[in-house]
């Protein structure tokens, strides 16, 4: 296969990526100018701030990206950006320069769904390539693919066809996202933003069992009678398929924290841990733990554990009724190590190699967009100057 230098440009949510990938594989360089500490006071992504960062950012991002791997405008061998799904206003800080770039240096351009990235950021993984590589590059097919971030919780089934990558949605959360539900429920226990890292720290200090949270309050959706049916409502333009679904719901468990928060009269400390930590930009977890009780460390444990054993629940049932031969996991969310490690156990269990991509490769980066445009640029899979932003864009 021809070896190609791909520019790889993220904006859809609030990091400026720019990261150049070889062959798909091969990283670089990778660089992101994270935006935490503009979105920090208000507890979560500000649309309208996020673009104007974007803006501020994205030609040093890019500049930084070519010389740090040691390539120039004209050295590359084409460009890709996320199309979609994300923030209109943010995509459209990166397809705008991605489609400058193009044209200026006459490059191809690929477009790419962001989603497609964080699956294909999981073939970065140093295990994987080594396995492929020891193995001819084969892969086995179909892969489940768990996408499981801050605005997306994702099952899909995905097959090779004519060396391109085929997708069909199987699952989706039907309400919120589950890194959605870790920032919400970090926010309501004033542990700060983003919710997901600090939780993943303070569960390992706390008793996961303390808490029960029943299963109802993650719905479960009973299989004899609801799995088989339509979905009833196609979500961003993904087409109506029969078959199982398994899909997440995790507005629930929110909602039973709230209400433990306020049986157990947890209000008090939570505005005094809410002010020790205003102000403070991304406080060390040391600091955030010595402003938590046992009850708050057991109420977070008891949280990530219900979390992490629905979606690998759900994950590997899904995995079993579609007979998948391979499981990625990937997202933000992939970046928690208790759900990695009750992966890595329960599908071991039932034979199903699984992969992840590196925890720092799990959050949004531009290297996922590069690597996930390589089969795209093998195939000649080139994207007009009339191509535009698809902020609900759905994964096929
Ligand atoms: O993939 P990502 O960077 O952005 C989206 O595409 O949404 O994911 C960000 C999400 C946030 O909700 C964040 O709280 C969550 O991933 N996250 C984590 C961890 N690290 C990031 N959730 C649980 N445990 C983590 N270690
Ligand atoms: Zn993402």
């Amino acid at each position: 296969m021809p070896d190609a230098c791909i520019l790889g440009i993220e904006s859809s949510c609030d990091e400026t990526g720019a990261a150049v990938v070889r062959s798909g594989r091969e990283i670089l360089s990778n660089v992101i100018a994270s935006q935490i500490a503009t979105h920090q006071p208000y507890g979560g992504v500000v649309p309208e701030l996020a673009s104007r960062e974007h803006l501020r950012a994205i030609v040093p991002v890019v500049r930084q990206a070519l010389a740090e791997a040691a390539q120039t405008y004209q050295s590359i061998d084409a460009i890709a950006v996320t199309q979609g799904p994300g923030l209109a206003g943010a995509l459209l800080v990166g397809i705008s320069f991605a489609k400058a770039l193009a044209f200026a240096l006459q490059k191809p351009l690929i477009a790419v769904n962001h989603l497609e990235g964080h699956i294909h950021s999981v073939l970065l993984d140093s295990e994987l390539l080594e396995r492929r590589q020891s193995d001819n590059g084969t892969l086995d097919f179909p892969v489940l693919a768990l996408v499981v971030s801050g605005g997306h919780t994702h099952l899909y089934l995905a097959e090779l066809r004519e060396n391109l990558w085929t997708y069909r949605n199987i699952g989706r959360t039907r309400d919120d996202a589950a890194g959605e539900a870790f920032d919400k429920v970090a926010k309501l226990l004033g542990l700060g933003y983003p919710g997901g890292p600090i939780i993943d720290g303070l569960a390992a200090c706390g008793d996961p069992r303390a808490v029960k949270f029943q299963t109802s309050q993650i719905k479960h959706p009973d299989r004899r009678t609801a799995s088989r049916r339509r979905e009833p409502e196609a979500q961003n333009g993904e087409t109506k398929e029969d078959g199982p679904r398994f899909d997440f719901s995790y507005s629930g468990i929110k909602t039973a924290v709230l209400r433990h928060v306020e049986t157990e009269d947890l209000k008090p400390a939570i505005e005094l841990r809410r002010q020790a930590l205003a102000g403070v930009s991304a406080p060390a977890l040391a600091e955030v733990l010595q402003l938590c009780d046992r009850h708050t460390l057991d109420l977070v444990a008891s949280f990530q554990r219900s979390m992490v054993t629905d979606l690998v629940a759900k994950t590997l049932a899904a995995a079993r009724e579609y007979h998948a031969r391979t499981l990625f996991v990937s997202g933000g969310v992939a970046a928690n190590r208790e759900l990695r490690s009750t992966f890595e156990r329960e599908a071991a269990m039932q034979g199903l190699p699984v992969f992840f991509p590196s925890r720092a490769l799990s959050t949004d980066n531009a290297a996922m967009i590069a690597a996930a445009a390589y089969p795209k640029f093998l195939s000649a899979d080139f994207v007009g100057m009339d191509f535009s932003v698809e902020p609900g864009m759905a994964l096929r």
